[in-house]
C-alpha cells in the first residue's frame, strides 16, 4: 500500500513485483481523525482479500517512521502524530504489517526491480504531494538514528519562500512537488493570460479544476505554457539534487512519484540544471538522473518487497 496526502493505493503484488490487481481511494482530508485514514486503509485491504489470498500488508507512509517501523512520529500531508500505526492495523486486519516511509518502499522497488537494480549507492525522490527522499547506501536503506533520514523535501531552498505544511517555509518540496505545479499551474490559469489559453479550455475557465495530471497531459500534447510549468519544477529539481550530490555522492539518481510522469519534460530541465548547479562540475564523476521503472507505482510494490522479505524471508 502507498499512504499519501491524495491517495491511499493498494496492489496485489506477486513474486516478481508485478500488479496483479489494484484497489484505490482518496485521502481523507488532514482534519479528519487518523482513524479515518485507518478505515481507508481496512476497506481498499478487503477489496483486494476478496479475490485475492493476501499473505501480509507492506505500507508505505507519507511520513516520519520510526526506527521500529511501528510509528509515525509525524506527517505533513495527514494527521498522523505519534500513531502507532502498525499495530492498530495488524489488529484491524489480523495479518502481518510491515511499515515504512513511502520514499523509503519506492527506493526498495527500484533497488531490487527496476532502475536501480545492482546499484549500491543510490538516491531516490519522489514528486507527489510533498517530496520524499531515501538513500541507498552500499545496498541497504540508511535509516538515520531515529528512523526519519531521507527527508530531503523539507530542506529550506528559499529562505522566507512558500509556507510549508510541515510549518516552516522555503522548503524544497514548495517548489519541486506536485502541488507545488499544481500551485503555479492554477496560479497561471488565474492570470487569464494568453500564454493559459490550453489549461484554461481544458477546465472550462475553473483554475481551480487544474491538476497536475492535467498539466503533464497538456505538457506532452505540446501545450507550451504547461511544459514551462514542468520546466520550471525540473530545474527546481536538479537545482536539490545538486545540493545532494554534494552532501552524498550517489552515482544514480531515482526520481519517482506522479510528476515523474512528464519524463524528460520533468528530466530533461533538471539534468541541465543539476549540472549547473554541481559543485566541483567538470572535475568529478557525474550521476546520473533517471525515471524509477515502476513511477507511480514504486510506493506500493518496494512496500510489498519489504513486507515479503521481512515477514516471509527473502525466498517467500
Ligand atoms: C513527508 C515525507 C514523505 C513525502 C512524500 C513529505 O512531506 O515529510 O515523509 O515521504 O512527503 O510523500
Ligand atoms: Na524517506
Ligand atoms: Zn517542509
Amino acid at each position: 500500500m502507498d499512504i499519501g496526502g491524495t491517495k491511499v493505493a493498494a496492489g496485489v503484488v506477486d513474486r516478481a513485483g508485478r500488479v496483479r490487481a489494484r484497489a484505490r481511494s482518496e485521502t481523507p482530508d488532514r482534519s479528519k481523525s487518523p482513524k479515518a485514514v485507518e478505515d481507508t486503509i481496512t476497506a481498499v485491504v478487503d477489496e483486494l482479500r476478496r479475490s485475492y489470498e493476501v499473505a501480509a500488508v507492506g505500507v508505505g507512509a507519507a511520513g516520519f517512521v520510526d526506527e521500529a517501523g511501528a510509528t509515525v512520529l509525524f506527517a505533513p500531508h495527514l494527521a498522523w502524530r505519534g500513531e502507532p500505526l502498525r499495530d492498530r492495523l495488524r489488529e484491524r486486519l489480523g495479518l502481518t504489517v510491515v511499515l515504512d516511509n513511502d520514499a523509503n518502499a519506492a527506493a526498495w522497488a527500484e533497488y531490487r526491480l527496476g532502475s536501480a537494480r545492482g546499484r549500491r549507492d543510490v538516491l531516490c525522490v519522489t514528486l507527489g504531494t510533498g517530496i520524499g527522499g531515501a538513500l541507498i547506501v552500499g545496498g541497504a536503506l540508511y535509516r538515520g538514528r531515529y528512523g526519519t533520514a531521507g527527508e530531503f523535501g523539507h530542506m529550506v531552498v528559499m529562505p522566507g519562500g512558500h509556507r510549508c505544511e510541515c510549518g516552516n517555509r522555503g522548503c524544497w518540496e514548495q517548489y519541486a512537488s506536485g502541488n507545488a505545479l499544481v500551485r503555479e499551474a492554477r496560479e497561471l490559469a488565474r492570470t487569464d493570460s494568453p500564454v493559459a489559453r490550453q489549461l484554461l479550455d481544458a477546465v472550462a475557465g475553473d483554475p481551480d479544476q487544474v491538476t497536475g495530471p492535467l498539466v503533464t497531459r497538456l505538457a506532452l500534447a505540446g501545450d507550451p505554457a504547461a511544459a514551462e510549468l514542468l520546466d520550471d519544477v525540473g530545474t527546481w529539481l536538479g537545482r536539490g539534487l545538486a545540493n545532494l550530490a554534494a552532501a552524498f555522492d550517489p552515482a544514480l539518481f531515482v526520481v519517482g512519484g506522479g510528476v515523474s510522469d512528464a519524463g524528460d519534460l520533468l528530466l530533461g530541465p533538471a539534468r541541465l540544471a543539476f549540472r549547473r548547479a554541481l559543485t566541483g562540475r567538470g572535475y568529478r564523476p557525474e550521476a546520473s538522473i533517471v525515471r524509477a521503472s515502476f513511477g507511480n507505482e514504486a510506493g506500493l510494490v518496494g512496500a510489498a518487497i519489504l513486507a515479503r522479505e521481512a515477514a516471509l524471508g527473502a525466498a517467500g
